[in-house]
């Protein structure tokens, strides 16, 4: 019998993958997380010019070209108002490795990582890998996350706390005065927040805010990717931005695992980042659209949804078989315990996919609700 890691094997595959292989080849797929638009021509174009050119042939430097590193400073001071040296950035293997990286080098074996239960699947498995305990807790009735139901769950071993807005799988976003308070909890706590920001672009109502922009010490790390906002998620670009000090700790990380992001997706990201970003604007308005017709039909059915006011997942409280009854009736869902205990009595609807489809699977989860009543 081979021996393995208990890190490892304190991870299971991700319940998603479960969902997607039981549905039929037909099936219409709300499951998905990524946006159904193509990537913008000019990203596209930067990266085969590269590649045309010869200059994508070797590594780039660890933490990315120092251009598009420069890009992504200027994205932070446009959009989110906190200025990062390029030289404190790391550019990553999309958002997924950037989490990775910012988990792997702040918790120590056994330490806590406070987790928001229903939450996006990778915060407690990349706890298990770097070694720590995952703390889940609970959101409020609008699925929010409350600052004070994190630092209630601060202990002595606490090493960070992951903050997620826009946020999968709830489609919640966080308010400026939430986001001032996880600052001053991970300032005053001297535990790391972790601040996912990968749909931070996808917000319909209101504004995106980042911890980061509040934070009186360098308490915040911020991981953001390309891939949601411009449809790129083939293309493994992410990154994180944090002190020197903490930068210096996960390039150690990067630098083994990864040594650099992929050079032609380093050359799409950089046009994507500087190009017009009206491309944005027009998915956005698609996922609001989209996000009325579904939650018009859910209220029609009779399942109450809080309203999701970014990324493109909403999460109805669903009554029991409800999942079942919909897979059967080939609409892939996610039930909401792939997220977390408390995800349970929940289901994670993707609306990353054309209105005529998320119509037709209004329909059958109509059918689907009246069959399990
Ligand atoms: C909340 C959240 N963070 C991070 C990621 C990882 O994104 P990437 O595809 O850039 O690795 C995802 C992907 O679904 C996500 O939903």
């Amino acid at each position: 019998m081979p021996q393995f890691s208990s890190r490892v094997e304190a991870v299971s595959i991700s319940g998603i993958r479960e969902v997607f292989e039981s549905a039929g080849e037909d099936a219409i797929n709300l499951g998905i997380g990524q946006p159904d638009f193509p990537t913008p021509d000019h990203a596209r174009d930067a990266a085969t010019n590269a590649i045309e050119a010869g200059t994508v042939d070797g590594y780039t430097s660890n933490k990315g070209n120092r251009s598009l590193r420069e890009a992504i400073g200027e994205k932070h001071e446009r959009d989110n108002k906190f200025t990062v040296d390029p030289a404190n950035v790391i550019t990553t293997a999309g958002g997924s490795e950037a989490l990775h990286l910012a988990l792997e080098a702040h918790v120590e074996p056994g330490q806590e990582v406070i987790i928001p239960d229903p939450g996006f699947v990778s915060y407690e498995a990349l706890t298990h890998i770097a070694g720590g305990t995952p703390t889940p807790v609970g959101l409020r009735d609008d699925l929010t996350m409350d600052p004070a139901a994190v630092e209630r769950a601060i202990t002595e071993d606490t090493a960070a706390f992951v903050v997620c807005s826009p946020a999968n799988p709830t489609g919640a976003v966080q308010s400026k005065g939430d986001m001032r308070a996880f600052a001053r909890i991970a300032d005053e706590h001297d535990v790391v927040c972790v601040s996912d920001e990968v749909y931070e672009q996808i917000v319909f109502d209101g504004d995106h805010h980042s911890p980061m922009a509040f934070a009186d010490t360098d308490s915040v790390v911020v991981v953001n990717a390309c891939s949601k906002a411009y449809s790129m998620t083939g293309w493994r670009l992410g990154w994180v931005a944090a002190s020197h000090e903490r930068t210096e700790r996960m390039l150690r990380v990067h630098q083994y695992i990864q040594a650099c992001a992929s050079a032609p997706a380093q050359y799409a990201a950089e046009a994507a980042l500087t190009g017009p970003q009206s491309v944005v604007d027009r998915m956005v308005s698609a996922f609001e659209e989209r996000r009325d017709v579904l939650l018009d039909g859910l209220s029609d059915i009779g399942l109450e949804t809080p309203t999701p006011h970014g990324a493109f997942y909403a999460m109805p409280r669903v009554p029991d078989g409800w999942v079942d009854a919909v897979l059967d009736r080939d609409v892939i869902v996610v039930p909401g315990e792939a997220f977390g205990d408390r995800g349970s009595g929940h289901a994670r609807i993707s609306y990353a996919t054309g209105t005529e489809s998320i119509k037709e699977a209004l329909e059958r989860m109509d059918d689907a609700t009246t069959a399990v009543r």
